[in-house]
Formats: structure tokens, C-alpha cells, sequence
């Protein structure tokens, strides 16, 4: 890539208008089906709280790619997330970053370390996702799957990664417009389409966010780290969590686990970025340093164990020379710096059934086998992002809570408290000091931590021996359900084209930022996201492309109709009009088809 592709965040009305039609048509909202969908009402009570505040379910979205456009927001919650943790949002929002950015092939790689919105089009995203979020609640159509009562969601802000760039104008203002979006939320009323129009008045909370998880980035010096929290805490008001990297456990440490332990012996560790990365004892005086200005300060104080792993590029498959690790031996790691941290802060942090002060918010390799768990531990938000990324998607965050909800009702217990004391019990029956010693004893014993480890994480996508074209493949939607930004979706095949599969997949140009991530699922050979149908919608987007595989949708006066960048008479034009007009019609509101 010579450009950053930019992203194109589709306006609220297209948006709204799509989930009415998708779901008339297909039962489905932005591809993700019914089944999907989480009911809190059903099972035991999932309610958590976040610095004070309540959350109908404690599981939810890592800041990343799950959390940055209006729609990722919406899949979230509507596969049962209630605690969204903001992608994060810092002073150099023209970056470029490389591509490709997710390597999820075993465990997870990541070079994706910066928004790629400009900050009004993030404050944007989060305000429309938010007031979305409010119509769907309301709207009859879901109630029977979603419940009557979703129960109370939060959007935690994620702000980096220094102090001169937080407290810029720009950044204050986009924190501010967060705590009070009344003015953004009028400025949207009037796009909101049929069938929600009786929204337009609807009084949706101008206070979106008034709680911040700081993501401090490798390198970052622990007086900066206080620094910005102290800003966050005294300019914005804000409850605040720290995001601590998995270097404060220690260069050797780290290594002893992943690299001997766990076995991945290909991940290079650069001890220069654990001299650079908040050292354990430093941690420890911050921590306690954080928790008592933010008692002064009538603020609440929590830590979020862990950010991602910094190692060297080992793989070349993503251009940086360094990448960031995720997913299960991140799990691993954290959870054994977790214990350590508890020893170190005897009652100091709220978990193992301890009223502790600190809230300890977790990301790092959940998913629906270690959930129910983690929960258990006390942990609370345990936000997840390496897991989405694999087939399935968001559609991957019900069986999480499901699971959770089994393990509480196999225990008798009707609440997280409940799950909490029941987990500290167990571990004391074991003869363990408590929950999370007995878990991460677990994690290190070689009968039953294979899953962590590298012979136990081999396994590779599925592939087949197929060149990938423009029509057919082998329609195992797996680009649609890896895809953050719900950029490829899939129309029935209108029988006149004598193709060969049932389905047809095509790509929403102005929503893929050429991740890479359908490249690393797809099983026949090529890039999906450049080799099948490139579709924009904004006439003003294709303009800019010179691509022959693109094509502009726009609405004639007998169903849609493509301009493509190719002369007359191109076969794949016509191909695409038909499917467009199928049974299964393109479900977004496009351009009027003008004379020119
Ligand atoms: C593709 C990708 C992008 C991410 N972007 C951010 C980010 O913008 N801000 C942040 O604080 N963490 C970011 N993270 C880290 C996640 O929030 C999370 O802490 C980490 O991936 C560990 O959780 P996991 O093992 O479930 O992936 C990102 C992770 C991935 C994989
Ligand atoms: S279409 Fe593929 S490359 Fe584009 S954003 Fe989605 S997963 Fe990434
Ligand atoms: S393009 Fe690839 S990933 Fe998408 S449905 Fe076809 S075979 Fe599956």
C-alpha cells in the first residue's frame, strides 16, 4: 500500500436504515444472526460494577478494532457486551499505519497501534453508536431476542499515550463533547430515518462517558503516566484506569514463560523495551500513588492488566520491525503478573473476594473457556479482542457469557458476588491463599495449560487448493465474521447468473482498512478484500480509486445499477447489477444514478 486507505464512516440514517432492511429481509443486523444476539434477562444476573457504575454484563470489546466505527460498537452490544472500551484516541490522528496490520493465524500479532479517524470522525462514531444503541432498545422487532430490559451499558474512554497531546484542545474538546454530546446528539436527531423517525425527540443521555482507560504506550515514563492520570482525573473529572503493559512482570520473567514454559521459542523479546516499559517496583509506588489522589479527589482508581506484548517482528508477514503480541500466552503472562501485583498490594486490589479499593479491568486471551473463570477471579471489565478476530466474530461473545451463566447456575449462584465467593471458596478447599493463585497455579501446570501453549495453538487456518476469483468460492463466510468493521457481506446467488455457489461475498471498500484479517481466514488463495467485488456507495470515495475491480453503486430507477472504472460493456458490471437485484437485495441506501 502506497496510500492510507482511508476509512469512510457511513452516515446515521444509511446506518439505521440498513438494520431495518437487513433485518425485514434476512433477520439479521449488520450479518450478525438472531441466535446471536445476548438476552441478559435470561439466567443468572451478569450485573457488574464499573468504578461505581452498574453494567448489565461485565464482558465487552478491548479497546481496538471492535470498538472504533458506529456499526462494531452496535455488534458488540448486541452479542451482549455492556462494558465498550472505546478504541483509543490521541493527538496524531493522520498516521499511517502499515498493512497488514492483524495476524490471528495462531495466536495473535498486531502492528495496529493508533485510531484512523480523525478525532471529531471518532467522536462521531461513539455519539451515533450510542444513540443507536437507545433505538435498537426501543425497538419492538428486537425485543423477543434482546429482552425488554438490555440492562445498562457503559462506553469507557481510551485516551493516549502523553500528556502534551491529552491536554491539547482538541483532545480536551473531544473528552468534553463525551461527558456532554447534547449538542452532537441534536446535530443527528434529523438523519434518523423510517421506521425509527419517533426517536428524533427521544431524550438519549447527553453524558456518554465519564470514565477513561488510559493506554500508556511502551516506553511511557511513569511520571507521565501520573501525570496525565492526575489531568484526567482533575480537568475532566473522569474515573480513570490505568492499561499497564505486560514488561512490568519483568524481562526474565516474561521469557521463562513465553519462550521455555509456553514454548514459543520463535518470539524474540528485546530486553531494550523492558529497560524502556515501567519497572514492578515503580508500578507498585504508582499505583498507590493514583489510588490516594484519586481518594482526595472523590475519584475512583482501577488498573487494566494488560495491554499487548511488545516483541520483535519475527514473522515479516506485517511490514514493522516491531509487533505486538496477544491471545492465549498474553493470557498467561498477565494473569501471573496479576498474582504477583496482589501479593505485592496485600487487599489493596478488588479481586479474590476482596473489597478492594483498585477495580482490575483484564484483556488478555479470553474467551468462552476461560471466561467464566476469569470472572470468578473478580475481574471486571474482562474485555476481549483477540478472540473476535476469529471465524465467528462478535458472534463468538454470547457463547462467552453462556458459558459464564452454565458455570454460575452449575454452582448455584444468582450473581457475579455470588460466582466471586463461590470461586474464593474453591480455592481455599484446594489449600491456595485465593482465587487467582489457584488459577494461575493452573495456568502453569503443564497437565492443564496446553491450550496456552504453542503445541497446543498449531493449528492453522483451514486452506484449500483453489485460486480465489471475483464469483464463487467455497462460501464459508468466514470474511464476513472475521471482519471488525462488518466490511463484506454476502447476497444470495440470483439463479440467471449460473454460478456455482449459493452465496456471493463483496467487499464495502469504504469500510475495510486492509487489515488483513479475512486474508489470514480466507481458505482459497488470494485477498478477498481485493479480489472480490470492491463496492463503494460514496460516488466522491470511487472518484479517488482508479481500481478495475471497484464499482460505485448507485440507485436507477428500476433497482440498482454499478459504474465501474472499466469501458462499456464489462461482463463483471452486469454480473453485479443482477446479484445486486436478486432476492436478497443490496441492503444499503445509495446515490440517485444521475444522467452523467
Ligand atoms: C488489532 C488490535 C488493535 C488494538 N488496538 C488497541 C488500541 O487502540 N488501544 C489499546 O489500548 N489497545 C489496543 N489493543 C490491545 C487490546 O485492547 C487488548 O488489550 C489486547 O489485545 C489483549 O487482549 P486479547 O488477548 O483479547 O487480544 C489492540 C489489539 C489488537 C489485537
Ligand atoms: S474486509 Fe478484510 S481487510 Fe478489510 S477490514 Fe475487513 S477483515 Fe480487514
Ligand atoms: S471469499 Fe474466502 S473467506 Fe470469503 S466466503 Fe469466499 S472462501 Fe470464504
Amino acid at each position: 500500500m502506497d496510500h492510507k486507505p482511508p476509512l469512510t464512516p457511513m452516515p446515521l440514517d444509511v446506518l439505521l436504515g440498513r438494520v431495518a432492511y437487513e433485518w425485514g429481509t434476512r433477520k439479521r443486523i449488520f450479518d450478525l444472526p438472531i441466535a446471536r444476539i445476548f438476552n441478559v434477562s435470561e439466567g443468572p444476573d451478569l450485573t457488574m460494577s464499573f468504578l461505581g457504575r452498574p453494567a448489565a454484563t461485565p464482558v465487552g470489546p478491548a479497546a481496538g478494532p471492535h470498538s472504533q466505527l458506529t456499526e462494531n460498537i452496535v455488534l458488540s452490544w448486541l452479542g451482549g457486551s455492556r462494558l465498550i472500551e472505546l478504541k483509543t484516541v490521541q493527538i496524531l490522528d493522520e498516521l499511517e499505519i502499515g498493512r497488514p496490520c492483524i495476524d490471528m493465524q495462531t495466536i495473535g500479532y498486531n502492528i495496529e497501534w493508533s485510531q484512523e479517524l480523525k478525532i471529531p470522525q471518532s467522536l462521531d462514531e461513539y455519539v451515533k453508536a450510542w444513540m443507536m444503541i437507545d433505538i435498537l432498545t426501543g425497538w419492538d422487532e428486537l425485543k423477543p431476542y434482546l429482552g425488554d430490559d438490555p440492562g445498562p451499558h457503559i462506553f469507557d474512554l481510551s485516551v493516549g499515550y502523553d500528556l502534551a497531546g491529552i491536554s491539547t484542545p482538541e483532545v480536551g474538546a473531544y473528552i468534553d463533547s463525551m461527558v456532554d454530546a447534547g449538542a452532537v446528539i441534536d446535530r443527528f436527531r434529523p438523519l434518523i430515518p423510517e421506521p425509527f423517525t419517533e426517536w428524533r425527540d427521544y431524550p438519549f443521555k447527553a453524558r456518554i462517558a465519564d470514565t477513561a482507560t488510559l493506554s500508556t504506550f511502551h516506553g511511557c515514563p511513569p511520571d507521565e503516566i501520573e501525570g496525565i492520570s492526575k489531568h484526567l482525573m482533575t480537568r475532566h473529572s473522569l474515573d480513570v484506569i490505568v492499561k499497564l503493559n505486560p514488561t512490568l512482570l519483568g524481562f526474565d520473567n516474561v521469557g521463562a514463560i513465553v519462550n521455555d514454559e509456553l514454548g514459543f521459542d520463535e518470539v524474540r523479546l528485546r530486553q531494550s523495551d523492558f529497560d524502556a516499559d515501567l519497572q514492578f517496583e515503580r508500578g507498585i509506588e504508582l499505583i498507590e500513588e493514583l489510588e490516594s489522589f484519586a481518594a482526595e479527589n472523590g475519584r475512583q482508581f482501577g488498573v487494566k492488566l494488560s495491554n499487548t506484548l511488545v516483541v520483535e517482528n519475527h514473522k515479516g508477514w506485517m511490514p514493522d520491525e516491531t509487533m505486538y503480541l496477544s491471545g492465549p500466552p498474553l493470557h498467561v503472562v498477565t494473569t501471573t503478573l496479576l498474582d504477583r501485583l496482589n501479593r505485592a498490594l496485600p487487599g489493596k486490589l478488588r479481586v479474590d473476594g476482596q473489597d478492594g479499593s483498585v477495580q482490575v479491568s483484564f484483556s488478555a486471551g479470553l474467551n468462552k473457556d476461560n471466561m467464566a473463570q476469569a470472572a470468578g477471579l473478580g475481574l471486571a471489565p474482562l474485555t476481549v479482542c483477540s478472540d473476535l478476530l476469529k471465524p465467528g466474530g462478535y458472534g463468538r461473545l454470547k457463547p462467552m457469557l453462556k458459558n459464564l451463566q452454565k458455570a454460575m447456575e452449575e454452582a448455584g449462584c444468582t450473581d457475579l458476588n455470588a460466582w466471586h465467593r463461590h470461586s474464593q471458596e474453591a480455592a481455599q478447599a484446594e489449600s491456595r491463599t485465593g482465587a487467582v493463585d489457584a488459577y494461575v497455579a493452573g495456568l502453569h501446570d503443564p497437565e492443564r495449560n496446553e491450550v496456552y501453549r504453542k503445541d497446543g495453538n498449531l493449528k492453522l487456518p483451514r486452506a484449500v487448493e483453489h485460486d480465489l476469483e471475483m464469483w464463487d468460492c467455497v462460501a464459508c463466510n468466514f470474511c464476513v465474521t472475521v471482519c471488525p468493521n462488518d466490511a463484506f457481506f454476502r447476497l444470495a446467488t440470483p439463479e440467471e447468473l449460473g454460478l456455482d455457489a449459493r452465496q456471493q461475498y463483496f467487499v464495502l471498500v469504504e469500510l475495510c482498512n486492509e487489515c488483513g484479517n479475512c486474508l489470514t481466514f480466507c481458505p482459497e488463495t488470494g485477498d478477498p478484500a481485493q479480489i472480490k467485488p470492491r463496492l463503494f456507495t460514496d460516488p466522491d470515495r470511487f472518484a479517488l480509486e482508479a481500481d478495475e475491480q471497484a464499482f460505485l453503486v448507485l440507485q436507477g430507477a428500476d433497482g440498482y445499477a454499478v459504474k465501474s472504472n472499466q469501458q462499456a460493456g464489462d461482463e463483471n458490471a452486469a454480473t453485479l447489477t443482477t446479484a445486486l437485484n436478486g432476492e436478497e437485495p443490496f441492503p444499503l441506501r445509495v446515490a440517485q444514478l444521475t444522467s452523467d
